[in-house]
């Protein structure tokens, strides 16, 4: 994990130390951005720092106890103004979201420590996806962090790989990340970038 300011030293041991360094580049002072599955809220917290006062973040889970850990985190860090959170699937994501966002963050799966048969699908994954791409300010960035390796994870990740690799590349820059050095199932990160 890297902090708020950037000052340490990232370990890229997966995808999501490596989705902190996009975000610490992508999300700036006022912007407005999304966390589309806000788990434990590690992710929402560090999105929350980053907006700045002007800023804002608009927080998705379908777990209550998801929400809550969220809103803890948040409050603990004296953040909770800066969040919308919403106990709703993040394929609900456009009816709630006003205007265009810089960045809109999936980290797939279930919550770690929580009720592992609660998980992302493939079509509601699919549909928040392509509500992402309309939601997005031109060059801003959707990351997926796809898990492979747990039941449906498969069936998930091609879902996700078609949808990115049918995007026409005059519009969009996608992107796959993934350890060399790592099993075939571990986790990697996704990127699509809107063109500038
Ligand atoms: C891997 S966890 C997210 C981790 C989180 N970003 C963090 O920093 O702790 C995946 C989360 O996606 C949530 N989820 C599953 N289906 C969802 C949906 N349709 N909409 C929003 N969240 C969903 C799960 O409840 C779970 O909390």
């Amino acid at each position: 994990m890297i902090d708020s300011n950037c000052n340490s030293i990232p370990a890229l041991r997966g995808p999501v130390p490596l989705s902190h360094l996009f975000l610490h580049t992508f999300v700036r002072d006022g912007h407005t951005v999304i966390d589309a599955t806000c788990g434990n809220g590690h992710d929402t917290l560090l999105l929350a720092r980053l907006v700045g006062t002007r800023g804002h973040v608009w927080g998705f889970d379908i777990q209550q106890q998801a929400i809550v850990e969220t809103g803890r985190k948040l409050a603990e860090a004296e953040l909770a103004k800066r969040v919308t959170l919403l106990p709703v699937g993040h394929e609900e994501l456009a009816t709630h979201v006003p205007g265009s966002v810089q960045v809109v963050l999936f980290n797939l799966g279930y919550r770690p420590g929580g009720d592992r048969s609660v998980i992302t699908r493939p079509d509601t994954t699919a549909r928040a996806l392509e509500q992402s791409l309309d939601l997005l300010a031109a060059g801003g960035i959707v990351l997926v962090t796809v898990y492979p390796g747990h039941s449906g994870g498969a069936d998930e990740q091609s879902t996700v790989e078609n949808w990115a690799a049918e995007l026409d590349p005059r519009a969009w820059h996608c992107w796959r990340m993934g350890q060399t050095n790592v099993s075939q199932a571990a986790p990697y990160l996704l990127l699509v970038q809107k063109v500038l």
